[in-house]
């Protein structure tokens, strides 16, 4: 692999990376500066939910950058309140500011929660949430995880955060009190794993928040814009929640967020909240023509149609090779290993070009584009059942 050209060094050390440089992608294909296809079923972390460089992103990108690129924050532009309209017509908000990551839009949910507590509660600011739950990686939102290798990481972290157990309501009620203020959970966890918080759990918590006038914030970064089928997840439980965040899929490979509230919650004041790039005009038209695909009917039947053709296929997977369960929705889709071989695995497809994640040793994770072809599946298949095969790691009875 020709990798001399490129000055490694000078980015900062964060992750572990493979040595491969990606220069193009175009719909579920990625390409590597050596010419190597891959088959990608992680597209940006669930990003990309149009696939790589979709022609209407891109061609909305280069109409508007001919036309305006930020005006300033304190100027209206035309493709945030376009889309800022969008949002409250598709949804059961009112009000949205837009942030240009998932972390920034949760922090914001979290300054609504507190001014909401200080103009409404008495000054309530703790903000319940869940053991393995994931928000983000700034101080506060890394505060509000309940992911186990943050615990002692950055101390002192953000005070105001007490966890519960996921689909355990007693949980909840037991760390309610008179400084409560919010609820906030994703509705299902991602990073943990694909832990989904049921149907009912998501009822008993929105009734249980109103009968305490608790807020309660879904954080729909990973599985909102139709990742689960529904445009928003909250959807399928028949709950209207107070707050929710949107990231990753609204702009369809582009760096945008989005916060939204009812009329009730969206308290913020002037100065409470901004910042330079928020609703900028590009993002925004992006984030416009996304939401139009989306929001179509036929678009989320596809993601459901396609959902339950992976899942079939990851079960026969399974059942193959003797793993685990298939957890998840639409096409936000874990697999249990049952070993904790999920890291080798991903490394093996990357070698036989299909990308795949593994959020936990044991569980191998699948988010597609939700526009991903049933041929596309069954090449990701053919490739982790071969993977399989040759590992020998279980037995294969079928
Ligand atoms: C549920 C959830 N919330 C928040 C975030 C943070 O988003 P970002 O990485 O854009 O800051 C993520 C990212 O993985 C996420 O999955």
């Amino acid at each position: 692999m020709n990798i001399a050209p490129y000055p490694f060094d000078a980015l900062m050390d964060i992750t572990t990376r493979p040595q491969a440089v990606f220069v193009r992608g175009q719909g579920s294909f990625l390409w590597d500066n050596t010419g190597k296809r891959y088959l990608d079923f992680v597209q940006g972390w669930a990003v990309n939910c149009l696939g790589h460089s979709p022609a209407v992103v891109a061609d909305a990108l280069a109409t508007q950058a001919k036309l305006l690129l930020t005006p300033s924050p304190a100027f209206y532009n035309e493709p945030s309140l376009k889309l800022a309209k969008a949002l409250v017509d598709h949804s059961c908000f009112d009000q949205v500011f837009f942030a240009n990551s998932g972390a920034e839009a949760n922090e914001g949910a979290i300054k609504l929660a507190r001014k909401y507590g200080a103009l409404h509660k008495n000054g309530a600011f703790e903000i319940i949430t869940f053991e393995g739950g994931f928000h983000g990686r700034t101080l506060a939102t890394m505060s509000a995880c309940g992911k186990k290798a943050f615990e002692t990481l950055f101390e002192p972290k953000v005070p105001g955060f007490r966890k519960a157990k996921l689909n355990d309501l007693a949980s909840v009620r037991k760390l309610i009190n008179d400084n409560t203020v919010a609820v906030m959970l994703e509705p299902i966890q991602g990073e943990a794993g694909i832990w989904p918080a049921t149907d009912q759990f998501l009822q008993e918590l929105r009734a249980l928040t109103k009968e305490h006038d608790l807020l309660l914030i879904v954080d729909e970064i990973q599985t909102g814009m139709g990742r689960t089928g529904t445009l928003f997840h909250y959807e399928h439980a028949d709950i209207e929640p107070d707050i929710m965040t949107l990231g990753k899929g609204i702009g369809g490979g582009v760096p945008l967020a989005a916060l939204l509230a009812t009329e009730r919650a969206s308290c913020f004041e002037h100065g409470d909240q901004g910042g330079t790039f928020n609703g900028n005009p590009l993002m925004c038209a992006a984030g416009l023509v996304v939401l139009d695909q989306i929001a179509a009917s036929e678009f989320l039947k596809g993601v459901v149609d396609t959902g339950l053709f992976l899942e079939s296929e990851l079960q026969r997977l399974s059942a193959r090779h003797g793993l685990g369960e298939v957890r998840g929705r639409g096409l936000l889709l874990a697999l249990d290993l049952k070993l904790p071989i999920g890291a080798s695995i991903v490394v093996q497809a990357f070698e036989a070009g299909v990308l795949i994640n593994s959020p936990q040793p044991d569980a191998l994770r699948f988010m597609p584009a939700l526009n991903v072809s049933r041929e596309e599946i069954a090449e990701m298949i053919e490739c982790l059942d071969a993977i399989l095969i040759k590992a020998g790691i279980a037995r294969r009875v079928a």
